[in-house]
């Protein structure tokens, strides 16, 4: 059955020529660039102050926090070397009070589940001496001024606790622990997409990306110190003279959620301006808002009632999941995506919806589809496209004359990438665009599954690691500046792969 002509009108929001794609990729790069030279962008390119990747032979156990997903997750856990790894980690749930209330009652509920944790499922490994080490994965904006200190620039996804934006979070965490007396230490603090990127490294060798594309959506990725400049010269110098690949190269997380938030080259219909005018971060994350797990099913729903109100759809009819805000999520788009036959699109629709049967036409079924298709399609053309801008802002769409190619390895975590059907192959698809087929083959993609944990925990080793080093010095000298406040430079452990 032909679709209504209707769809044709937003084919050009949803179907992305090659240049517009191209226009999408260079305002990523001149973000990128602006990001790395000044402070206050959208796309804020902060510095994670990790100065390397792990190369998987780390070993300890650690405590490792999440928090910006849907769940709040706490995890022990244990680096055992050998790429391999062990976790026990418990989900306690964030309500929309918490996200919403005084940032300090979050912070003391976020303490409770550590201690709740430690006390019914950790395995006891803290004792009375030495604070437990915990890494502590915060995935929003933050301006990050060592790896364990940084102060909240803005909430997404949905949060929006007070007394938050300008403080350090690692502060309002310690302080929290301190309260209550538990004996943990928060050493390290790790955006979700440099968890990632540590992660697929320990798993899987060096990685040049770790992206997630869950709730919400951002990358971070190794570049030379040197080209952030906004760190200054004293820090940059500081960070090249630890060595010989400490300290040249430093992961930066992009923060490209908020990419084109000037609205100059993102293809946003009125699907998506009704989205962000009833979010409650309008005119914020611009490129996330059309790429994360969070928002794709309420721009179906956009769609839909679009087109119901244009008595194009189901009759006429809607239903009270159809009429309220975020009243369905991603998981019905992938669930009609993924369905093999028009009845068991009915199906989803019916149940999930709560259209009346008499209402869902095969015609019905095939437009609930079309909406379907080209939200998700739009998303991963457009994941593709920040892939790419990183590539080629690296110079990594090249192998230098005489050298290996050793591909780009990209270590993605996320609801989006695991649970949207072929992710990976409409990824590949824009790639190939972008890239040309030669330079699409080079790209390797992998789940980087618990990089939030792993990562953590490979932060707050490094750290730990630091803190020793530095009691050893003073012990031998008198004491200097903590390590833990500056950049440690001690993270590499391996030579990352290089921008080119
Ligand atoms: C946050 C990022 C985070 C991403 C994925 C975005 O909303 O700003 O810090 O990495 O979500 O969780």
């Amino acid at each position: 059955m032909p679709l209504p002509d209707i769809t044709k009108t937003f084919n050009p929001y949803f179907h992305l020529t090659h240049e517009h794609l191209g226009r999408i990729v260079s305002q990523f790069r001149t973000e990128f660039e602006d990001g790395l030279t000044h402070y206050g962008k959208d796309t804020a390119m902060v510095p994670s102050f990790v100065t390397g990747v792990p190369d998987g032979s780390e070993k300890g156990t650690f405590l490792a926090l999440d928090l910006g997903g849907t769940n709040l997750r706490v995890c022990e856990v244990t680096l055992q070397g050998g790429h391999k790894f062990d976790i026990k980690q418990q989900k306690y749930k964030v309500s929309d009070e918490l996200k919403k209330g005084a940032a300090r009652v979050l912070f003391d509920y976020i303490a409770e589940s550590v201690d709740a944790f430690l006390t019914d499922i950790g395995s006891g490994i803290a004792n009375e001496h030495e604070p437990m080490h915990l890494g502590f994965t915060f995935s929003f904006p933050v301006e990050q001024t060592a790896i364990d200190a940084g102060k909240v620039l803005t909430w997404t996804k949905g949060f929006a606790a007070t007394g938050a934006i300008g403080n350090d979070v690692v502060k309002l965490l310690q302080d929290s622990l301190d309260r209550k007396h538990i004996h943990v230490k928060c050493s390290a603090l790790v955006n979700d997409t440099v968890g990632t990127l540590l992660s697929r490294s320990y798993q899987s060798g060096p990685a040049l990306i770790g992206a997630i594309f869950g709730t919400g959506t951002n990358g971070a990725y190794i570049d030379r110190t040197r080209t952030i400049q906004k760190l200054g010269e004293e820090k940059i110098a500081g960070a090249e003279a630890l060595g010989d690949h400490a300290g040249k190269f430093m992961v930066v997380n992009t923060e490209w959620g908020a990419m084109d938030n000037g609205r100059k080259v993102l293809p946003i219909s009125i699907f998506d301006n009704k989205l962000d005018r009833e979010s409650i971060n309008p005119r914020k994350q611009a490129f996330e808002k059309l790429v994360s797990g969070m928002y794709l099913g309420e721009i179906s729903r956009n769609i839909l009632l679009h087109l119901i109100d244009s008595s194009l759809l189901f009759n006429g009819h809607s239903t009270t999941v159809l009429n309220t805000h975020y009243g369905y999520d991603a998981a019905f788009v992938s669930g009609i995506e993924g369905a093999e036959s028009t009845d068991a699109a009915r199906k989803i629709i019916i149940q999930e919806l709560g259209i009346a049967k008499e209402h869902v036409s095969d015609g019905c079924v095939e437009l609930v589809q079309w909406a379907c298709r080209v939200v998700a399609d739009r998303a991963c053309a457009l994941a593709a496209c920040a892939i790419v801008a990183v590539i080629l802002h690296t110079g990594n769409d090249k192998v230098p004359e005489g050298e290996k190619d050793t591909g780009v390895d990209v270590g993605l975590d996320g609801s989006v990438c695991e649970f949207l059907p072929h992710f990976d192959d409409r990824v590949r698809k824009t790639l190939k665009v972008l890239l040309g087929e030669e330079g699409e083959k080079r790209v390797r993609m992998g789940l980087a599954k618990d990089g939030s944990g792993v990562g953590a925990a490979l932060c707050a080793l490094q750290a730990k690691k630091a803190i020793e080093a530095s009691r050893v010095k003073g012990a031998k000298a008198a004491p200097g500046k903590s390590p833990t406040t500056g950049q440690t430079g001690s993270h590499p452990t391996s030579h990352p792969a290089p921008p080119k």
